[in-house]
């Protein structure tokens, strides 16, 4: 019995890897993806996550067009982490086949939660504001989801966006603020993602001179020197693919219950998830945090789904 998961992404390298990872696993059942801001304006995230469907001739997938912007705060994006137009790698030009449907992506979330009450896993691996539209439109979407899971701050550790924030949750800290408030969700951050990598010397049949062998390459190793250097890591950290290994086997991340808050206001404080971890606050936990991740079993499940899909798709330009 495979798992409906809907996928809120802003591709985005990692999320990239995410989504073959996902698509490539047969006890996933992928009903769709939202898109939305983070790494690129939403139009860039929208038309790279129909580029990655068509690599892998996942047309079929529907993409829902998500928020353009943040709830509050001014737009932000990372096109110097990410590439131009928020992705790498030698991606096709979407066709009519991608179109995405005429649903906007937060509308789309719960209409999913809706069809699939009780059994859908909502990833969300942008920032939140498809999520928090979502709930503001649904107030019963944590009870219709069956995992709200995202990829986002840094609870016990330092951030990546300021000492205290991680780019997800920083670029919407009022949507995370929401979500985190009222959807009991498992929040995977910088804790453990930030060693969530895979050298692409690990897949068999890479490397590949053609497009999905170029582009699963690119993902790879999307960050730069100084990025490798200052987190000590010998590839680029891919965040969002570690949820959706987590989401296809529960043994890949240890979860422990918190109560969570995320701070909204400008200054430092803004996009820092706090977890009360001595519960001086008296607060009942509201959520689950991500504190180790089986590395091991990570590269394993999102290395095999890379070398099955290298076998199974032959994307070679034709001569
Ligand atoms: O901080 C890492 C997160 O920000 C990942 O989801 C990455 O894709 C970017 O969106
Ligand atoms: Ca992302």
């Amino acid at each position: 019995m495979s798992r409906p998961v809907l996928i809120d992404t802003d591709p985005g390298c990692d999320d990239a890897v995410a989504l073959l990872h996902a698509l490539e696993r047969p006890d996933l059942e992928v009903v769709g993806l939202s898109t939305v801001h983070g790494n690129a304006p939403v139009a860039e995230t929208t038309e790279n996550a129909r580029r990655i469907l068509e690599l892998v001739g996942r047309t079929d997938v529907p993409v829902a067009r998500g928020a353009d912007r943040p709830l509050l705060v001014d737009l932000e994006t990372a096109e110097h982490i990410h590439g131009e137009g928020g992705i790498q790698g030698d991606l096709p030009e979407p066709t009519a086949a991608t179109r995405p449907i005429d649903v906007h992506g937060a509308r789309f979330i719960v209409e999913q939660a809706r069809a699939h009450t009780g059994d859908l896993v909502l990833a969300a691996i942008g920032p939140l504001t498809n999520v928090a539209l979502a709930l503001a439109m649904e107030p019963a979407l944590p009870d219709l989801l069956d995992e709200l899971v995202f990829m986002g701050g840094a609870a016990f550790t330092r951030g990546n966006v300021t000492p205290l924030a991680e780019a997800n949750v920083h670029s919407d800290p009022h949507a995370a603020k929401r979500v985190v408030r009222d959807a009991r969700p498992t929040v995977v951050g910088l804790d453990v993602t930030r060693r969530a990598t895979l050298p692409p010397e690990r897949i068999d049949g890479l490397p590949r001179d053609d497009p999905l062998g170029r582009s699963i390459d690119a993902w790879l190793t999307y960050y730069g020197p100084e990025d490798l250097e200052r987190n000590r890591i010998d590839a680029a950290a891919l965040h969002d693919a570690l949820v959706l290994a987590a989401v296809a086997d529960d043994r890949v991340l240890e979860t422990d219950p918190y109560p969570l808050e995320v701070g909204a206001d400008d200054g430092l404080a803004r996009g820092a998830l706090v977890a009360d971890a001595d519960g001086v606050t008296g607060r009942e936990p509201n959520g689950r945090v991500a504190v180790a991740a089986d590395y091991e079993r990570f590269r394993a499940l999102v290395g095999g789904s890379l070398e099955r899909l290298v076998e199974r798709v032959d994307v070679s330009v034709p001569e």
